[in-house]
C-alpha cells in the first residue's frame, strides 16, 4: 500500500537528498533505489513500483505538485473545456521515466521478487484533477458529475485509455503484477459507482487482458462495502484488495469463493504494535490464508511506524501454516 517508504530511515534519508517529490518518482535511478530499500530489509514477496497515481495527470500535462504537511496540489479543472487541454499526445515519452525505472528493477530485483505496477483508477484521480488536491466530501468533483455527466464521462472515458495505456507500457518494461487503486470508491451512491468507478475498472481489466492476458490485476475499491461482491463478479480482475473495514468471514464467503483477496490489517494497529497488532494478524491468516490470499495492510502504512513492528509482522505471517 502507499507511502510505504516514510517509515523507513534509509528512505527519508534519501528523500532528504533528492528534491521535490514527483522530480523523485521521475528520477529512475532513485525511484528504484527507493522500490529496493524495504525489499532488502524484509525481502517480501513482492515489491510495488515507487512512482505515485498522480504521475498520470502531470503527464498529460496538470500542473501536480506535493507540498510538506499539505499533500498534493493541482492546477484544478474547472470547466469541460479544461478537459480538451490535457495533452494526451505524446503520452508515452512524459511517463518514459517511470518505465525506465520498472527496467532497472526487472534487473536489480531478486528473481523471486514480483514486481507491482499501478495506476490510480480514473474516479479517484479525477477527484485529485478537479477538486485540486485532497477533499473531505468530494463536493466539486461529485456535484461535475451529477450536474454535467456528459463531460464527466468525457473525462473519466480520457482517464480508462490513458491508464489502460499506461498500465500496459508497465507491463511491457516488466512489470509481473498490476494494482489500480480506487481509494475513494466509497463515496458513491451504487448507479454512480457502477458508472464512475466499476465499468471503467472492468474496461481497464479487459484492455491490459487483450494485450497481455497473463498479467494478473488487483483492485482496490477501498470503501464499496457489500458492492466487494459485485466488483468480484463484474469488474474482471484476478484480485481485489479489502479495506480494513470488510469483515473477513464475509469477505471469505462472498468475495474470496470468486477472485483472490489482499489485505487488511488496520495499518494502525501495525503502528500500535504488541498483542493487538499479533491478534489481528493471527484473525485476518486464519480466516482467509487456506484460499487465493496476499497478506496486506486496508490502507497505506504510517510514517510513523516502527520498523520492527514490520519485522515482527513478516516473521508471524511466514510462519502461518494451514491447520492439518
Ligand atoms: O507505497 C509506495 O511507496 C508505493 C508507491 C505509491 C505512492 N503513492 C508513493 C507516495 C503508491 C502505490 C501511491 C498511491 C497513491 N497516491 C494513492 C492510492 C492509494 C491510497 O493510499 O489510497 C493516492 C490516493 C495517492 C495520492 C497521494 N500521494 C497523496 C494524497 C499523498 C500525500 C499523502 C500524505 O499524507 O502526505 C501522496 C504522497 C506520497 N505518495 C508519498 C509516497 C511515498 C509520501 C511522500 C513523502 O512524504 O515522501
Amino acid at each position: 500500500m502507499r507511502q510505504a517508504g516514510r517509515y523507513l530511515p534509509e528512505y527519508r534519508e534519501l528523500r532528504a537528498r533528492t528534491g521535490d517529490f514527483l522530480t523523485t518518482c521521475l528520477t529512475p535511478e532513485v525511484a528504484a533505489e527507493i522500490t529496493l530499500q524495504p525489499i532488502r530489509r524484509f525481502a517480501f514477496d513482492a515489491a510495488i513500483l515507487f512512482s505515485d497515481i498522480l504521475v498520470l495527470p502531470h503527464a498529460l500535462g496538470q500542473s501536480v505538485r506535493f507540498e510538506e504537511g499539505r499533500g498534493p496540489v493541482l492546477g484544478a479543472l474547472t470547466r469541460a473545456a479544461d478537459i480538451d487541454d490535457l495533452a494526451v499526445r505524446g503520452l508515452v515519452d512524459r511517463l518514459a521515466p517511470v518505465y525506465e525505472t520498472v527496467r532497472r528493477l526487472r534487473t536489480d530485483l531478486p528473481a523471486q521478487t514480483t514486481l507491482v505496477g499501478f495506476a490510480g483508477a480514473p474516479w479517484t484521480v479525477a477527484s485529485y484533477m478537479i477538486e485540486g488536491g485532497s477533499s473531505k466530501d468530494f463536493a466539486t468533483a461529485k456535484a461535475w458529475a451529477y450536474q454535467d455527466p456528459v463531460s464527466f464521462q468525457r473525462l473519466i472515458d480520457l482517464l480508462v485509455d490513458t491508464t489502460a495505456e499506461y498500465l500496459i507500457g508497465q507491463v511491457e518494461a516488466g512489470a509481473e503484477a498490476l494494482q489500480l487503486f480506487d481509494s475513494w470508491a466509497g463515496v458513491w451512491p451504487e448507479p454512480a459507482l457502477r458508472r464512475w468507478c466499476l465499468d471503467p475498472a472492468r474496461t481497464i481489466r479487459a484492455r491490459v487482458r487483450a494485450a497481455h492476458p497473463d498479467v494478473p490485476m488487483i483492485v482496490f475499491p477501498r470503501g464499496v462495502g457489500v458492492l466487494y461482491e459485485t466488483f468480484a463478479e463484474e469488474c474482471g480482475a484476478e484480485g481485489l484488495s479489502l479495506d480494513t473495514t470488510v469483515p473477513l468471514s464475509w469477505a471469505r464467503d462472498r468475495v474470496q469463493t470468486k477472485v483472490a483477496v489482499q489485505g487488511n490489517l488496520d495499518p494502525i494497529a501495525l503502528l500500535a504494535g504488541g498483542d493487538a497488532q499479533r491478534a489481528e494478524t493471527a484473525r485476518i491468516l486464519d480466516t482467509l490464508a487456506a484460499k487465493p490470499f496476499i497478506f496486506n495492510l486496508g490502507h497505506g502504512i504510517l510514517p510513523q511506524t516502527p520498523p520492527e513492528h514490520v519485522r515482527t509482522l513478516v516473521d508471524q505471517v511466514r510462519a502461518w501454516r494451514a491447520p492439518a
